[in-house]
């Protein structure tokens, strides 16, 4: 019986060395090492062996099955590779049939509504800057104003980095440094917005998250007061919604600005009250004031000869208005059934 396993491996190396198509390849499997294959048929007869034998016939048919399948995946593979080798010479490859389509992804709502706000921004004669994630204790609080004691650093609950070795660093709490650092870098006057990701250890629930989106305005030139504030906050809102809100403003509380303001819009979605205005038609839409002098100086700015607004919008919350998303941790979710939604 051994000498016939052997036998049938020889026989079967041969058979897959003359194979030359696929097919044929299969067929000799089918035919060796198949359910009613040559190699099963004799060892159906194992049990006319004596008991002792059984083990050492059975390894030895074991063992050629395996030889047989490696050197059947051998040739398997060299058939491919001549396969490909042709089709890239150009036998049986037609470059102008198109591809596959390529999936296309989509915009995540917040970088949708970035792209539209910058746009829109442009067309006004504002330049889009930036800055780092990781910021300095100095530009994302002591140069807003902020000072180390002061009971403003407490609502930032503030992620802070170990081991800054010139300067105490943390992951920043806003967008308003970046007003610092393109004063400092462009100096006056300046037409700015500035788009980014803030953090904050916030717990998270279905209107906070440690992780979100805001966009920084800021305008310095001569002679630049609130009614230059207003127009700017009122041409993003109808740049955003479509058409022109009704809005208000409130005083509003920040050390970076003097006065400070807090300007709500009619809810675009109803007349008489629903769940995203919560009943009051009116919405809390975008902080902003007039740059503090302290801030100017800071900056190196003479607040003497110069005066500006800035403002800090949501992006996030804006992207969650705009396309009803009613819960802000969908938006760092990465996940696919949300993101598909915003297709095309
Ligand atoms: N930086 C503030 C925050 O994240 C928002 C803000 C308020 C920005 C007033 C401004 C501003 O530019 O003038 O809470």
């Amino acid at each position: 019986m051994r000498d016939r396993l052997e036998e049938l491996a020889e026989e079967g190396l041969a058979a897959l060395g003359s194979a030359a198509t696929e097919e044929d390849l299969r067929r000799v499997e089918q035919d060796y090492l198949g359910r009613h294959g040559r190699i099963t048929a004799v060892l159906r007869q194992l049990g006319g062996l004596p008991p002792a034998e059984r083990p050492a016939v059975g390894r030895l048919a074991n063992e050629i099955k395996e030889r047989l399948a490696r050197e059947l995946e051998a040739r398997l593979e060299i058939l491919r590779r001549s396969r490909l080798e042709a089709e890239l010479a150009g036998e049986g490859f037609d470059p102008t049939l198109p591809g596959p389509p390529a999936r296309a992804g989509s915009l995540h709502p917040i970088e949708r509504v970035r792209r539209e706000l910058e746009d829109l921004f442009r067309s006004m004669g504002y330049a889009v800057a930036g800055g780092p994630e990781v910021e300095t204790e100095e530009h994302n609080f002591d140069a807003l104003n902020i000072p180390p004691d002061h009971p403003a650093r407490e609502g930032h609950d503030t992620l802070w980095i170990e081991g800054g070795d010139r300067e105490r660093l943390c992951m920043r709490t806003h967008t308003s440094p970046v007003q610092v650092r393109a004063l400092r870098r462009h100096g006056v006057p300046l037409r700015v917005v500035a788009p980014g990701r803030v953090f904050r250890q916030e717990t998270q629930d279905a209107t906070h998250d440690h992780t979100f989106h805001q966009m920084e305005g800021l305008v310095v030139d001569r002679g630049v007061g609130v009614p230059h504030m207003l127009h700017a906050m009122r041409s993003l809102l109808s740049g955003l919604f479509g058409r022109e809100l009704q809005t208000r403003l409130r005083p509003g509380y920040f050390p970076f600005v003097e006065p400070g303001f807090e300007l709500d819009a009619r809810c675009p979605f109803c007349k008489s009250g629903c769940s995203v205005c919560k009943g009051s038609t009116w919405i809390e839409l975008m902080p902003g004031g007039l740059v503090h002098p302290e801030v100017l100086r800071a900056s190196g700015v003479d607040p003497e000869d110069y005066s500006g607004f800035a403002f800090g919008l949501g992006l996030s919350r804006i992207a969650m208005l705009r396309y009803g998303i009613d819960d802000i941790r969908w938006m760092m979710s990465g996940d696919l059934r949300f993101l598909e939604q915003f297709d095309a």
